[in-house]
């Protein structure tokens, strides 16, 4: 049944561009702006002047003092902050993009459903907020485990005919900025002049960072160095929970990759074209949903990631065993949806 919805409930042709028409008004609603990313990226985004209101949201009473907190900042876009379930319609009723960051983070022993069914609850009452209030936004969503969030929110959308699988995202943009980090330290070059796609999942199984494509391509790893690198990037997530002693995950390197992805996404939606390392259905690989470098412009996706890589023998033999974990994860997902129907 769910394949069905893998095309856009709506027809891409019929639909408007969501702020071309409107220069300069992209409003933007972080839904867990309280939490170490949610603040973070708040702060991040107030020095973006493309956005015109930043709406924060958060089930605690603290989101109030950080929304007082960045008003006293002179430009950027201007703060409104709402905390407590009441106020969930009002924080997204108004937004173009409504960015999800809350989470029970990742824990040392804690599995994949344990997570799923930590922070589902949230999603659930996002979603069905969303496709009351709102169901023409984009929704972004970071929360974990992404493998089966975003199935198990574009099911829930799906059933609440407000899905539109161009305009839903997986914010996998931290993978990326991970490789390009341990790349360029590797070669001793500057960041900025680098680029590492990642396909697959978020998860140490899923998470497949593509060396060999690395751009500019004369810079070269050999394979034991990229055989290194990609564990480096797939540990990563779990190496910062266990240097925090199990009590938060990454926040910081998350705020500063969830607002990478933002700021492309709102140039995108002023009608740049853009690529953003996204996780997103996508009949391409074998799964209904994967990640990877996605063609974004003013209605959502415009071209999704495709099956064009070429890889090392190494990179093929990992992404096999991503594909067939990922399945699972997704299909964890859409059964979770079922179960709450
Ligand atoms: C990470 O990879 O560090 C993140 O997925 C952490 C999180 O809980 O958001």
């Amino acid at each position: 049944m769910f394949s069905r919805s893998l095309s856009p409930a709506k027809s891409y042709f019929s639909k408007s561009c969501i702020l071309k028409e409107h220069r300069r008004n992209a409003q933007v609603s972080i839904i867990g702006a309280a939490n170490g990313i949610g603040s973070n990226l708040a702060l991040l985004l107030k020095r973006n002047n493309n956005i015109t209101r930043l709406n924060l949201y958060d089930d605690s009473e603290e989101v109030l003092s950080i929304g007082s907190d960045l008003s006293e900042l002179p430009g950027g876009p201007r703060v409104a902050s709402y905390s407590g379930y009441s106020f969930l319609p009002a924080s997204i009723r108004s937004s173009h993009l409504i960015v999800m960051v809350s989470r029970i983070p990742r824990k040392p022993g804690y599995t994949r459903d344990q997570m799923l069914a930590a922070n589902a609850p949230a999603v659930h009452r996002l979603c069905q907020t969303m496709a009351e209030i709102n169901p023409d936004a984009v929704l972004a969503i970071s929360t974990n485990p992404i493998n089966s969030i975003l199935p198990f929110a574009s099911s829930l959308l799906f059933k609440y005919c407000a899905y539109d699988s161009a305009k839903i995202f997986g914010i996998t943009q931290i993978d990326t900025a991970r490789a390009k980090a341990y790349a360029a330290k590797a070669l001793n070059v500057n960041p900025r002049h680098l680029y590492v796609p990642v396909i697959g999942g978020h998860s140490d199984e899923t998470t497949v960072p593509l060396f060999s494509n690395m751009t500019p391509s004369h810079y070269k790893l050999d394979s034991c160095q990229a055989d290194t690198l990609t564990k480096l990037v797939k540990k990563s997530g779990m190496e910062v929970v266990r240097h925090k002693q199990g009590v938060d995950s990454s926040t910081l390197a998350m705020a500063w990759s969830i607002n990478e992805f933002v700021e492309n996404m709102v140039e995108a939606l002023y009608g740049g074209a853009t690529v953003v390392n996204t996780f997103t259905a996508n009949p391409h690989f074998g799964t209904r949903f994967f990640s990877g470098p996605t063609k974004i412009g003013c209605y959502g996706i415009v071209e999704s990631c495709g099956a064009n890589f070429h890889m090392s023998e190494y990179e093929r033999v990992i992404l096999g065993k991503a594909i067939s974990q990922l399945n699972k994860e997704v299909g964890l997902g859409e059964e979770y949806a079922r179960m709450e129907a």
